[in-house]
């Protein structure tokens, strides 16, 4: 029989409305991330629906589920903002979208690293200002170098495919083979891969073993003016470490789309503010770093995929049935 209920959509973007047509009355939807000053939103309702911001911390959790929350339905792939021991202790459900396009993010990874190295950002703001000159511009070409992959889940893979397309050599570090790559990728030590690489690419989950795996022993075991990619999650790297590799010249470029104080800034306009942030502010200086804000994932595929698997995890809860992607 199915439940009496209503869901509250939370970080909901005004791209994602044409993806879930036909929803309710009873469904709400907050452009607002969830936090304790906005709880009240929150309340009452029998599912939230949250993305990779939206704050799910024990005191959250446990409120709302005194309030009748049953189940959280994640919009994503990553679940490390969530307190899973006390969804559990609180018979609180938790589902994910495990995969939604790796492509989306892989593709997004390879445009920084195109435009990093061809200095794309560069060249479009001169070439705007009738400045033709090249000085400054010199590339490197991706035939022939290497390029490391830390994390060959799905999104790794794809990522390693398109690398190995432009003719490059492809290392690898995670404790478990892909066997989709394994033909054209060479699996090695972490140590062996940061000192060969000439790109090192993220595509790891964040969990308390791996925050910061990216710090300053790290960055000193990489090759002089490396360039460094994060689509993963920003508390992989540790952003000071990194600034003082960016000022030193041992990373000789850097692509982020994720960073490790984004929540409240990233999904955001604040083009009218002070940014308060004096790391980021640091690492915006930098004309040979680029920063997009966590839209790796931001393709019509990925957005389709994201409801679709949302709309049936939450289908089922109703249902009554086991919820496809359930994390607990
Ligand atoms: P996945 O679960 O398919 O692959 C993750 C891989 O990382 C696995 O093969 C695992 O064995 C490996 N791994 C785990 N710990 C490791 C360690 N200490 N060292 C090396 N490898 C390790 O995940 P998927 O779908 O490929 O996603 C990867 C990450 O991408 C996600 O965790 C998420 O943080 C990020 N992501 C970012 C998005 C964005 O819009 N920027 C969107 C979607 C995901």
């Amino acid at each position: 029989m199915k439940k009496h209920y209503s869901i509250a959509f939370f970080s909901f973007r005004k791209y994602e409305k044409d993806f879930y047509p036909g929803t309710s009355g009873t469904t709400h939807f907050y452009e607002e991330s969830l936090s304790m000053s906005n709880i009240k939103l929150a309340e009452g309702h029998t599912v939230i629906s949250c993305f990779v911001n939206d704050q799910l911390n024990g005191s959250v959790i446990r409120h709302l589920a005194e309030k009748g929350l049953k189940l959280i339905a994640l919009r994503c792939a990553g679940f490390n903002h969530v307190d899973l021991q006390a969804a559990q202790e609180c018979n609180v459900k938790v589902a994910r979208v495990p995969a939604y396009s790796p492509y989306a993010v892989a593709e997004h990874a390879v445009a920084l690293i195109l435009a990093l190295n061809r200095k794309i950002h560069k060249a479009y703001n001169r070439v705007r200002d009738g400045n033709f000159s090249l000085d400054g511009l010199t590339g490197f070409d991706l035939h022939g170098c290497t390029v490391g992959v830390i994390g060959t889940g799905k999104i790794g893979a794809v990522f390693a495919g398109i690398m190995k397309g432009f003719g490059c050599r492809i290392l690898a570090f995670d404790p478990y083979k892909n066997a989709e790559i394994e033909a054209f990728t060479e699996y090695c030590s972490l140590d062996t891969l940061l000192e060969q690489s000439d790109i090192i690419s993220l595509h790891l989950p964040l969990s308390p073993e791996t925050f910061h795996l990216i710090d300053e022993q790290k960055t000193q075991k990489m090759k002089q003016g490396v360039m460094l990619i994060n689509t993963s999650r920003g508390g992989l790297v540790d952003t000071k470490a990194v600034i003082a590799a960016l000022k030193s010249g041992k990373i000789g470029s850097l692509g982020l789309d994720v960073y490790e104080e984004e929540e409240g800034l990233f999904f955001h306009d604040h083009s009218g503010d002070i940014i308060q942030d004096d790391t980021l502010a640091r690492l915006l200086t930098f004309n040979n770093v680029l920063i997009t804000s966590h839209q790796a994932f931001l393709t019509q595929n990925a957005l389709k995929n994201i409801a679709d698997t949302t709309m049936q995890n939450i289908g089922a809860f109703l249902q009554n049935q086991a919820i496809p992607n359930e994390v607990i």
